[in-house]
């Protein structure tokens, strides 16, 4: 067991019993520190454990969980698919017709829905007939440029971005919610047993023909596009990578060697947990106070549910002990989870002289309305501490799978190149991380490897990475198109 050692602070005091907002901002910087030698630390630490997690079931933090996708896809998939994405505050039903080699994608649509945040916390019923009704009422209007032959059966691709223990290709139990869903009866059942009967109570005729996490899909989607895509990192509500493992170096995979020789690995890295994490008060109190306390502490450093809370957390400390926005502590500022990631950003990439997007957000979403020049470059400052420290954290991890690939080196003359699909909210629209992310990763490679590393932005890959895979898990494959 990793003993971090955790020091409380004795702040200096003015004469008036205050500490200076300063001091706790210096001390927040000290201890998000991401030196060169610890983020190489964080890399070793990740391989070690993807190592352990491959092993034995249990025998990481890090599940390393089996995708069943032996093969990805080629391009030759053909016909009308559907997919299903569930996996953060949205969810989205797409259809899309593809059309082999040459066609590709001939045509897509979708519709995107927000998820009623009562649902996410209430019963597996509950939310399924919710996203049943929305996918009965997409297919009912299938419009022209759609094909279906006569006499089959509809096919979807169910991406469910949570860690789930697969069975086959298209069933799998819930290990755990994560990213505030909370369903207590939901955890151990078959989700694509769920969906199916919720389907079926709704009246649609749809059979799922693939269960994929939404790096799968997302890693699915970019190779379509791309043959080099071998990664996959989704960095947004929550954050995940899945890649392409030798099925021969997973000595806990029972079944028959695939005929590829590889296996798709759904790494559920949010849970992933070292003691060369630079973890502050802050994150350890927002743990404590989670759905789901020690676990998924990764995730809490790096992804966009949590950086804008641990901002407002740092923010109200300076509140209560500094007295950093005047005499009293402003009452919005004390709401968990009020200050979200995408205003943090827009603060973070204020250009303005006076940071006048700064004084807006703040007084918006905290009714702060006097904001000094001097205490917006604070919040910004601040910003640029929490986002920097999560950018870092995630290229080290990216560099711990590239190392456990054998990726992390060149050998001479060879050619091989490295692409990793992104995607997510925070990747998408937080360019500042993106950059640093981006910056470090290459930093961490060296000049070399650098060359043949590729960063494509995999634009809602996993929707179409799953109808992709439904298409090449086809119950008619094989069968001749009537
Ligand atoms: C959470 C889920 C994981 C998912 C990731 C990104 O970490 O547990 O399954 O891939 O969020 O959405």
């Amino acid at each position: 067991v990793a003993v971090t050692a955790y020091i409380v602070r004795r702040r200096m005091r003015c004469a008036n019993g205050r500490v200076k907002a300063m001091e706790i901002v210096k001390d927040f910087e000290e201890d998000c520190a991401t030196s060169y030698s610890k983020l190489k630390h964080v890399a070793d630490a990740m391989t070690v454990e993807m190592h352990a997690g491959l092993a034995s079931e249990g025998g990481s933090k890090l599940k390393m969980l089996i995708s069943y996708v032996d093969n990805l896809p080629t391009g030759d998939e053909k016909g009308l698919f559907y997919a299903l994405d569930l996996g953060g505050t949205n969810f989205r039903v797409l259809r899309v017709q593809l059309g082999g080699r040459d066609g590709r994608i001939v045509n897509q649509e979708f519709v995107e829905v927000s998820i009623p945040p009562n649902l996410m916390v209430k019963s597996t019923d509950a939310l399924f007939d919710y996203i049943a009704t929305e996918l009965a009422k997409f297919v009912a209007k299938e419009g022209p440029g759609f094909h279906l032959p006569p006499g089959r059966q509809r096919e979807l691709g169910f991406t469910f971005s949570f860690p789930v223990m697969q069975t086959s290709i298209n069933s799998g139990n819930l290990i755990k919610w994560t990213k505030g869903f909370s369903i207590d009866d939901t955890i151990g059942r078959d989700v694509v047993a769920e969906l199916t009967k919720a389907i079926e109570r709704k009246g649609v005729d749809m059979r799922v023909s693939a269960l994929v996490n939404d790096t799968i899909g997302t890693l699915a989607g970019g190779r379509y596009f791309n043959d080099d895509v071998v990664v996959a990192v989704i960095l947004g509500t929550g954050s995940n990578a899945a890649y392409v493992e030798r099925a021969q170096a997973i000595p806990k995979w029972q079944g028959l060697l695939p005929k590829s020789g590889d296996m798709v690995i759904n790494m559920e890295w949010g849970n992933f947990r070292s003691s060369h994490l630079p973890l502050t008060e802050y994150d350890r109190a927002m743990d404590i106070d989670s759905l789901n306390p020690g676990e998924q502490i990764f995730e809490k450093l790096v992804s966009g549910m949590y950086l804008g809370e641990i901002l407002r957390r740092v923010l109200l400390r300076m509140a209560e002990e500094a007295a950093f926005f005047g005499a009293t502590v402003p009452p919005k500022l004390k709401i968990p989870f009020i200050l979200r990631t995408p205003d943090m950003s827009s603060m973070h990439h204020d250009t303005s002289v006076n940071l006048k997007v700064v004084g807006i957000k703040m007084k918006e979403i905290l009714g702060i309305s006097d904001t000094p020049l001097k205490m917006r470059k604070i919040v910004v400052q601040l910003c640029n501490i929490v986002a920097t420290r999560g950018a870092r954290l995630a290229a080290a991890a990216i560099f711990g799978v590239l190392k456990k690939m054998g990726r992390d080196t060149v050998r001479p003359g060879e050619k091989q190149k490295t692409v990793i699909a992104m995607d997510g909210g925070l990747f998408e629209h937080y360019s500042e991380y993106s950059k640093c992310l981006e910056n470090t990763l290459r930093e961490l490679v060296g000049e070399q490897v650098s060359e043949s590393l590729f960063i494509e932005h995999a634009n809602d890959g996993s929707g179409i990475g799953a109808a992709l895979l439904a298409a090449s898990h086809s119950q008619y494959i094989g069968v001749e198109e009537s």
